[in-house]
């Protein structure tokens, strides 16, 4: 027969959204006439606005017509929606790109699992705990870890907890936890939705800069900031450039779970160095795996996420956003009154609740679901300081979130 990657035997039960799913199909067997309201998984529950539903339809007619029908397109994406984000997200807030440093793709949880291919089979991650759980359990498919202990922590892996303390942003480490290659960062964080500050990215920069590390700076969320002091790209930080990989996502931007596109920044100044320690552009290197392993993102799809960079797109999709955001609010208020210790839900669509008496966070997962019929995420499927706290999502209809914190407010009451 043939030999395995025995690595995925490290993977402890199967990925926590699925072990979720499976939780609740059960339920719902049992109980065929409770009304389960799911803020579990952060997916998207509003349509697309009409601007990319409208661009979406044009790009349909154009594929439709010899002479305007398009084949394979170029893998790092389309020029018109590369020159929407360079000038959107980023000139517009004094960053400078060029094309060949943004790589369009179908989605920023492939990014992040991917991206560890070009560094060493040997490369050391350093996570912040709680985190998304693709950081690590990509690096434990690529063989970069040891077995996992009993919380779930992995041989070689370097956790820095995220806790109340630190306001869910922990501080660079010091030089105690040895080299680090791969330092994984997300803000606003999925799934605590703390957000860093310019000052505690500059420290980070610093950190990486002074260390030789890379930083994986997920922004999939940096849509949900409304505070303009709050950083939204790393590459804010001066000196960024030089040691950090930026992810971008459209799914909870403008709506795109279903629709799948993302794009991943590689700036040419950022080097690697190779086995005999000679500089090496990670650039190029991304450039040769994107283009090897992928044909680009269709066209009909990469026309609607140009979409969202119109005026109309925009004004759109950012009320869009609001009513998520105001979702996370009526959430917030909500479990306060019922007497939860909460975090998060401001500049972010997650909110991070203390459990009642610091209940196991499956237990709680598990009553939640019982005594409300309400589904959140467990904390420890995302680290082992998620343990005594559960993760809800603002992404539901209107009527759905009110019910819910009607539904906790007897239940806690
Ligand atoms: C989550 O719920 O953490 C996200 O939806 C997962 C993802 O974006 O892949």
């Amino acid at each position: 027969m043939t030999r395995i990657n025995d690595d995925y035997a490290k993977l402890r039960a199967g990925y926590l959204f699925p072990e979720i799913g499976r939780r609740v199909r059960e339920f719902s067997a049992a109980h065929p006439d409770a009304k389960v309201i799911r803020l579990g998984i952060g997916d998207v529950t509003e349509p697309l606005v009409p601007s990319i539903v409208a661009a979406m339809h044009a790009a349909v007619e154009e594929m439709a017509v010899r002479e305007t029908f398009r084949g394979y397109g170029p893998e790092q994406g389309y020029d018109f929606l590369v020159d929407a984000i360079r000038a959107n997200d980023y000139a517009s807030r004094g960053v400078a790109l060029d094309n060949d440093e943004i790589f369009v793709s179908d989605g920023s949880k492939c990014d992040v699992g991917n991206v560890q291919e070009i560094f060493a089979k040997d490369a050391r991650i350093l996570v912040t705990d709680p985190v998304y759980p693709v950081y690590v359990d990509s690096n434990v498919m690529a063989g970069r870890t040891g077995a996992a202990d009993e919380v779930g922590r992995f041989a070689g892996v370097t956790y820095l907890a995220a806790t109340a303390q630190n306001g869910f942003v922990p501080a660079p480490p010091d030089d105690s936890v040895g080299p680090i290659d791969v330092a994984y960062l997300c803000s606003p964080s999925n799934p605590t939705g703390a957000v860093a500050t310019k000052a505690q990215l500059a420290a980070w920069v610093a950190w990486a800069r002074r260390t030789g590390a890379t930083i994986v700076f997920d922004a999939a969320y940096e849509a949900y900031i409304r505070d303009p002091e709050l950083p939204r790209s790393i590459y804010e930080i001066e000196g960024a450039k030089e040691c950090a990989i930026e992810v971008r996502s459209f799914s909870k931007r403008a709506g795109f779970t279903g629709v799948r596109c993302a794009f991943m920044v590689v700036p040419k100044a950022l080097m690697g160095k190779n086995a005999a320690g000679e500089p090496v552009s990670l650039n190029a290197l991304w450039a040769r795996r994107h283009t090897t392993k992928f044909n680009g993102t269709s066209y009909v799809i990469q026309r609607a996420a140009a979409a969202v960079y119109t005026p109309a797109g925009q004004a759109e999709t950012g009320a869009q956003i609001d009513f998520y955001l105001d979702n996370a609010r009526i959430l917030r208020e909500g479990l306060v009154a019922a007497g939860f210790t909460v975090y998060g839900g401001v500049h972010a669509p997650y909110l991070w609740l203390e459990t009642p008496g610091r209940q196991s966070s499956w237990d709680f997962f598990d009553r939640l679901l019982r005594e409300a019929h309400l589904v959140g995420t467990p904390g420890a499927g995302f680290g082992p300081s998620g343990e005594g706290y559960f993760r809800l999502s603002a992404y539901n209809s209107r009527a759905n979130v009110v019910e819910a914190v009607a539904r906790i407010a007897r239940t806690f009451r």
